[in-house]
C-alpha cells in the first residue's frame, strides 16, 4: 500500500502542536496499546526545517533524560517518524558495567536507523521500555551489531556497537519498525519493577530463569 504523497506542512503542524503540549519541555510518552507504537515509521527525509527539526530533537533528549532513560524513538511522543535519541552515561557499578557490557554511549541522534549483527553472540538481559512503564523482562539480542543510519542533516552513520549500547540500538530501531521489546522477551521472566533488584541484578539472569522457569541459552 501506497502512503501517497507527503504531507510535510502537516507534519510541521504535528511536530508544532506536539512541542506545545510539553511541559517544562518535557512531552507525554505514549505507552504500550496505542496504535503509533505498531505502525512503521515513516523515513525521515529532511521533512522539517532546522529550526524545528532540533526543537523536537531536544524535547526528545529532554524527555528520554526526564524518564529516566536511555533511548527514545519518535513513536514514543507519537510521531510516526523514523527518529530517535540514544544516550547513555553507562553504569556507575564496575561489575555492572562488566556483566552488561555497558560503556558509555554519546548522545547520538539517529534518522532511519538499521542494523545487522556482527558475528552470531547473544546476551540475554532483563530490559525496559519508557512505554511499557513498571515491567522488565528478558530479551535474547545480539551481542554486536552495526548500525547504519543518518544523522538529521543527512550525514551517514555507519558504527559497529557493542554490548549495551548495540542494545539500545536494536531496541530503538525496532520501535520504527512497530516492535516492542515484549514481543520476543521471554515470556515467564516478565518481573514487576519492584522485583528489579531481585532478578535485573549486574549479572546473568541465571537465578530468574531457574525460579521463574524459563530457558536461558547462551546467555
Ligand atoms: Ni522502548
Amino acid at each position: 500500500m501506497t502512503e501517497g504523497p507527503r504531507a510535510t506542512d502537516s507534519l510541521a503542524a504535528r511536530v508544532g502542536e506536539l512541542l506545545e503540549r510539553a511541559e517544562d519541555g518535557v512531552l507525554p510518552i505514549v505507552r504500550a496499546g496505542d496504535p503509533v507504537l505498531r505502525r512503521r515509521a515513516l523515513p525521515y527525509r529532511g521533512d522539517l526545517d532546522p529550526g524545528l527539526r532540533n526543537e523536537l530533537v531536544a524535547a526528545m533528549f529532554r524527555t528520554m533524560h526526564a524518564a529516566p532513560g536511555v533511548g527514545l524513538a519518535a513513536p514514543q511522543i507519537g510521531l510516526p517518524l523514523a527518529l530517535a535519541v540514544i544516550e547513555d552515561t553507562g553504569a556507575t557499578d564496575p561489575a555492572v558495567a562488566d556483566a552488561r557490557d555497558r560503556r558509555p554511549c554519546p548522545p547520538m541522534i539517529l534518522a532511519n536507523p538499521t542494523y545487522e549483527p556482527v558475528g552470531t553472540d547473544v546476551a540475554a538481559f532483563y530490559e525496559g521500555c519508557l512505554s511499557i512503564p513498571g515491567w522488565l523482562a528478558v530479551r535474547r539480542r545480539w551481542r554486536t551489531v552495526r548500525l547504519r543510519a543518518q544523522t538529521p542533516e543527512g550525514t551517514p552513520i555507519d558504527e559497529v556497537l557493542h554490548g549495551w549500547p548495540a542494545r539500545i540500538v536494536q531496541h530503538e530501531t525496532d520501535h520504527l519498525a512497530g516492535e516492542l521489546y515484549l514481543d520476543r522477551a521471554e515470556p515467564r521472566s516478565l518481573a514487576h519493577e519492584s522485583l528489579a533488584g531481585r532478578w535485573a541484578g549486574p549479572a546473568h539472569p541465571t537465578a530468574a530463569a531457574e525460579a521463574l522457569g524459563f530457558d536461558l541459552i547462551n546467555p
